[in-house]
């Protein structure tokens, strides 16, 4: 149908004769003249229709914006150039126009961006004329990328089924009722897990797949109750194997997609991690880190000034906010406030007015406890100097790591004290196998098919709560965008671990005894990955919505409201499922 696209017209095409197919961008009527700017995928070049050429022009003169035409014209000089468009030193005088499709006013106002709701509901409409459509370019070109580099390294791309049986990730399962057996389910897999386990039993020596996956969760800002895992599994390969993998394609990713060589991927265990960031998914192109000073506030009269209670165990610690001295009262109240959503009751602070004859030069909440020696120690340890500010919570580890974690990040996003334009890359390892509920149950820290590092099998019967997996996750910029780890390849250690986790006998047959079965028949060592695909677009396109990387995403509250799904079934249709509806 056309010759050319919109934004790929050049000085090369000057009085060439081309034909375009598109929609119309903008419409300028002059009463001589009409100029439209016209729009296809590529970009946007600017018509121009005559009154001379009198059907053209009615025709032009019908159209409303978005309105779909195809023109045939020739490529001139515009007399007043535009510097906003790839092609604002051309223009097309139109000679022919056909109009495909007059378009009804549009639900949606580009210019003065319509609410989310709107733009879900009308997506279509909005990916036209969105960022979006270029960060869907991007993700294609990811996608590209990574069956390349995969298949060169002989990984299979092998499909696995998408009804159904509960793979455990730690999310609630989406179900799919079974017509053929009233009253069973499907469940939509919240990854391949079991599957690309199953395939290095049969011998499949390294797979990957482009993967939906599905959870029922409370979604954020990074998660989506359907996303695109890259998952990749291989046999006789150990952590370090897999992790030098995921390094190589997370590198060619990134020199093809934005050209940037990423230097080193850091290790740390999620111990360290959690003291001196508060998170396991730290964001280190933050310098601050949690300073811990329990030490120094040891005796009795601090620890009642704090009310700390010595039946928990407790952290004193610090965050030093370098020339934050400037904040004002106002501000670490507000901080303050923020903080008690993590449990913590306060927040106090010191501010550095001179580190000189430190005591006469400090603004403080907790000055009376204070002294010259202290306040000395406290500058020697977090290297803190005139014009900063120290923040301190006093309370149970947890609740402390939890908040200044949180307050170190709120901190990085409310100001411009480090270089944001640069990737950190670090690889958490060595993390707790299981994690103890309030009532001391335990449960699988990644998912129960994740192996130990902890080789000594006694110390592991004898203390549960040391036993550590050997499982990795990467975290780039305070995403996590993947999780893998080495698996369990023995049937008698898989069920111990059900056991462990409280998946009684007759459900660890009903659920998983097809994993078990397969363990037994000469299952080889294996490990692997899944990576969160829209989470690295998401980096790469540098937004923090993950619906923008998603050409139909759902809602926060998980619904499409384009579909409107989900939606009501008829009775008949209820009664053939063998389904019945009470009222909640
Ligand atoms: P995990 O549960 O850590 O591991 O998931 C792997 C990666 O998938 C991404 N991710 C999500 N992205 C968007 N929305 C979500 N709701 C969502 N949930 C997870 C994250 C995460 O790091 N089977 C294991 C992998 C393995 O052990 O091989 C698994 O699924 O980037």
């Amino acid at each position: 149908m056309r010759t050319k696209y919109c934004g790929n017209i050049k000085i090369v095409d000057l009085n060439k004769s081309i034909v375009l197919c598109g929609w119309v961008h903008k419409i300028r009527n002059f009463g001589q003249f009409i100029f439209i700017d016209m729009r296809d995928w590529t970009g946007i070049v600017q018509l121009i229709f005559e009154i001379e050429n009198n059907v053209a022009f009615k025709k032009a003169s019908t159209l409303r914006n978005e309105s779909c035409i195809k023109i045939s014209g020739i490529v001139r000089k515009r007399k007043k150039k535009n510097k906003n468009l790839n092609t604002g030193d051309l223009e097309v005088l139109v000679n022919k126009i056909n109009i495909f499709n007059i378009s009804k006013k549009l639900p949606l106002d580009y210019a003065n961006n319509s609410n989310d709701d709107i733009k879900l509901k009308y997506r279509y409409l909005d990916l036209r004329r969105s960022k979006i459509l270029q960060n869907l370019k991007i993700r294609n070109n990811i996608t590209y990328l990574v069956r390349n580099f995969m298949t060169k390294r002989n990984f299979l791309d092998i499909e696995t089924p998408i009804l159904t049986k509960s793979t455990p990730e730690g999310a609630r399962d989406y179900l799919v009722p079974s017509r053929n057996y009233p009253g069973k389910f499907y469940a939509l897999p919240q990854s391949p897990q079991l599957f690309k386990q199953l395939l290095m039993i049969s011998g499949v020596d390294k797979y990957y797949q482009i993967v939906k996956c599905f959870r029922d969760e409370d979604l954020r800002s990074d998660r989506q109750p359907e996303f695109t895992q890259i998952d990749i599994e291989a046999s006789f390969i150990n952590s370090k194997k897999i992790q030098k993998l995921i390094e190589q394609l997370i590198r060619k990713i990134w020199i093809k997609t934005i050209n940037c060589h990423l230097t080193k991927f850091l290790k740390m265990s999620f111990h360290d991690s959690m003291q001196r960031y508060g998170t396991d998914k730290p964001d280190l192109r933050n310098p601050m880190q949690i300073i811990d000073v329990s030490d120094i506030f040891i005796k009795e009269k601090f620890l009642s000034f704090f009310k700390i209670n010595k039946n928990k165990k407790n952290k004193i610690a610090l965050l030093c906010f370098c020339q934050g001295d400037k904040i004002s009262r106002k501000k670490i109240d507000e901080y303050s406030t923020y903080v008690q959503k993590f449990g913590l009751k306060k927040i106090f602070y010191i501010k550095i007015i001179n580190s000189q004859n430190v005591y006469e030069n400090i603004q403080s909440s907790i000055k009376n406890i204070l002294d010259n020696k202290i306040l000395n120690i406290i500058l020697k340890r977090t290297g803190a100097k005139q014009g900063d500010i120290l923040f301190l919570a006093a309370d149970e580890e947890i609740t402390v790591n939890k908040s200044l974690g949180m307050l170190r990040t709120k901190l990085g996003s409310d100001f411009t004290f480090f270089e944001k334009n640069t990737w950190k890359p670090v690889w958490i390892v060595d993390f707790p196998m299981f994690k103890k509920d309030s009532s001391g149950k335990f449960s699988s820290n990644h998912h129960p098919f994740t192996a130990f590092k902890t080789t000594d099998k006694k110390k592991i019967e004898e203390k549960l709560d040391d036993a550590i997996s050997d499982s990795y996750d990467l975290v780039i910029n305070g995403y996590e965008i993947g999780g893998g780890s080495v698996r369990i390849h023995n049937a008698e250690t898989q069920k111990k671990i059900f056991n462990i986790i409280g998946i009684k006998k007759d459900m660890q047959r009903e659920k998983f005894g097809f994993l078990t079965d397969a363990l037994q028949y000469g299952a080889p060592p294996h490990a692997g990955i899944a990576l969160g695909l829209d989470r690295i677009v998401m980096l790469l396109t540098k937004t923090t919505n993950i619906k923008d990387v998603i050409a139909f995403p759902k809602t926060t509250s998980a619904s499409c409201l384009m579909t409107n799904s989900p939606s009501k079934l008829k009775k008949i249709i209820l009664k053939e499922l063998g389904l019945n509806l009470f009222k909640k």
